[in-house]
């Protein structure tokens, strides 16, 4: 038997008990008579005690040759510890050892493995194993599982069944490029591994499974960011005979139970926003609605503002930041050279101070007076002491620099709590989005999303105003989860295919299976997905996915462990009838 207790277990009614404990050591301290050791697992650290008076000097001997991150085990007596430490539950004991067998050594680890370590992150993530022993990593482990364990739970009690969908598929279009696999026995054919198991979960509906649910890897070949990895997990959902009131209530059941359960916060009624008025109130199709700062547009006294840059613009529009009148001139350049980078890439920002003293003082004092400036408050809701920040131009671009500037200033004063939790429902998205790069139109959530009723016919003549019954989960600024009610008629299933640009013989060649499957009797359905990493993140306070992932990619989508991507030898080319021209 290799331990009786855990390193987190041991209390004071322990004491005189005699236990094994197995763990790694984590420190050493030795004050010649006497060595402690701090013996950690998963569960915590119990300190180790040898000492000259009592145990052996060979004992003590051994103790000293101990290294960081040696697997050991002891057999020993619980005593109580003569300084106690109220910092950790195993505090108040020590174990005197007896007996010590050193069951692996271990070379001296790259960084510390502790809560502050002095590993900065390439190195963290080549030895990620000895980062996961690392408590801020481990926990996050843990708490990813806890809440896994609880979709599950309340996903099952409500008749969701967990059905496996396959990894190696068709191209499924969720707007990213595939991973692709090449086959072996299929010679120039290739796999492509799931963008998301669309296809599948609604086949199932046409399979009468009523219910279902996957937690899946999805893989995506996209650009990375901190909420965004190549492989990810999805909690993925579908329902038959349900419209969208039907899922956006059950899926605001799961993320209530989860709150309560995980976060032990009991939540009222979700707000649900366009998502017009989400971009036209916040800027952003995924509103932080923890905090105001709403967008104010800003309309001239007269016909004109009489100010080009106002005048010559498609949106004028500002935030009130409260409290902010008394930003220095210095402050207020540094927001400005913020918005100017290349990343928000705006021209420039109009500043407004209404200050204590119920004056104004502007960066626009040269084309408006005082009245005009109180005009322009009046339409902001500002009050004395307050900061109005005002950007102009072509409306989505102002709209996207604005939100940009409006979440940074809410990090910077502090509004983004990470305690606070605060989920809205976005719907009714376009159904189709135009890449202005190319001209054409795309699906906004992916080519089965079915158009709200009656908007079929608008497609030829105004294809941006159709609306979709779609919807996203937003949770303090993040898109957690997004789905729609889907198509599930043959015929416009193929009208959807032909104002996305396939001809009718590339959908069938891509989904024939799914619109046969639509003759065969397939019922009205609808799902969603959330994204398992982003939530778990969001839940534990926290933006970073990766920091909740076991094994990340790192920026450049490489896992630096295990050194993938990696080359492959001429032999397994050959095999897979690939020829690589390098
Ligand atoms: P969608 O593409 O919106 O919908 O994805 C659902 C959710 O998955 C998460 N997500 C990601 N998380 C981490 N890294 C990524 N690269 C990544 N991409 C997406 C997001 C997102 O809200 N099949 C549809 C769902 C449906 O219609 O039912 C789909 O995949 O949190």
């Amino acid at each position: 038997m290799y331990r009786s207790h855990s390193c987190g277990e041991l209390r004071e009614s322990h004491i005189d008990t005699a236990v094994t404990l197995s763990g790694w050591v984590a420190k050493t301290r030795d004050k010649g008579f006497v060595v402690w050791v701090d013996l950690r697992d998963r569960y915590g650290i119990t300190q180790l005690v040898f000492d000259a008076d009592r145990t052996s000097a060979a004992l003590l001997e051994q103790a000293r040759n101990l290294g960081r991150e040696f697997v050991i085990q002891v057999k020993g007596t619980v005593i109580e510890r003569a300084s106690k430490n109220a910092n950790i539950p195993t505090g108040n004991i020590e174990v005197l050892v007896e007996d010590l067998k050193v069951l692996n050594e271990s070379k001296t680890p790259p960084f510390t493995i502790e809560n502050d370590t002095d590993g900065g992150e390439d190195l963290r993530m080549k030895y990620r194993y000895l980062d996961i022993r690392r408590n801020p990593v481990k926990n996050n482990l843990i708490f990813r599982s806890k809440v896994t364990m609880e979709v599950r739970k309340y996903l099952s009690e409500q008749g969701f069944i967990e059905v496996e969908t396959p990894y190696l598929i068709k191209s499924t279009p969720e707007g990213a490029r595939d991973f692709v696999v090449p086959s072996r026995m299929n010679e120039g054919q290739f796999y492509a591994l799931p963008q998301s198991p669309q296809t599948f979960k609604q086949l199932l509906m046409v399979g009468g499974l009523d219910k279902y649910f996957q937690i899946v890897k999805c893989f995506r070949d996209e650009d990375l960011r901190a909420d965004r990895q190549p492989e990810f997990t999805q909690i993925d959902c579908e329902m038959a005979f349900v419209e969208q009131e039907d899922i956006l209530n059950a899926f605001e059941g799961l993320t209530k139970h989860l709150l309560k359960e995980i976060k032990g916060i009991d939540s009222t009624s979700f707000p649900r926003m366009t998502y017009d008025e989400a971009m036209a109130k916040y800027g952003n199709d995924k509103p932080d609605i923890r905090f105001g700062m709403d967008f104010c547009p800003l309309t001239p006294k007269g016909g004109t503002f009489g100010f080009n840059v106002f005048d010559n613009a498609a949106l004028v529009v500002g935030i009130t930041v409260a409290g902010c009148a008394s930003y220095t001139r210095k402050q207020i350049d540094a927001l400005t050279d913020w918005v100017r980078r290349p990343q928000i890439g705006a021209n420039g920002l109009v500043w407004i101070k209404y200050t204590e003293d119920k004056t104004f003082s502007s960066s626009v004092n040269k084309f408006f007076d005082e009245a005009y400036l109180a005009h322009f408050s009046k339409q902001m809701n500002a009050k004395p002491g307050d900061l109005m920040l005002v950007m102009a131009g072509e409306t989505n671009k102002v709209r996207a620099q604005l939100s940009a500037l409006r979440m940074e200033l809410a990090s910077r004063l502090g509004l983004r709590n990470a305690n606070e939790f605060a989920p809205l429902w976005v719907v009714d998205f376009p159904l189709l989005e135009l890449d202005e790069e190319t001209g054409h139109y795309h699906a906004m959530h992916h080519p089965f999303t079915s158009p709200k009723p009656g908007q079929l016919e608008l497609l030829d003549s105004d294809p941006g105003a159709v609306r979709a019954n779609a919807y996203d989960l937003v949770l303090n600024g993040n898109e957690i989860g997004g789905g729609s009610i889907r198509i599930h008629n043959k015929e416009t299933q193929s009208i959807m295919f032909k104002h996305l640009g396939f001809t009718p013989e590339e959908a069938k060649a891509q989904f024939g299976f799914l619109m046969d499957a639509f003759q065969y009797g397939a019922p009205p359905h609808g799902g969603i997905a959330f994204g398992l990493d982003r939530l778990v993140a969001i839940l534990g306070g926290q933006e970073t996915i990766r920091d909740f992932i076991a094994f990340p990619k790192n920026n450049s989508g490489r896992d630096v462990m295990i050194d993938a991507p990696a080359p492959i030898d001429k032999e397994q080319l050959k095999e897979l009838n690939l020829k690589l021209d390098l």
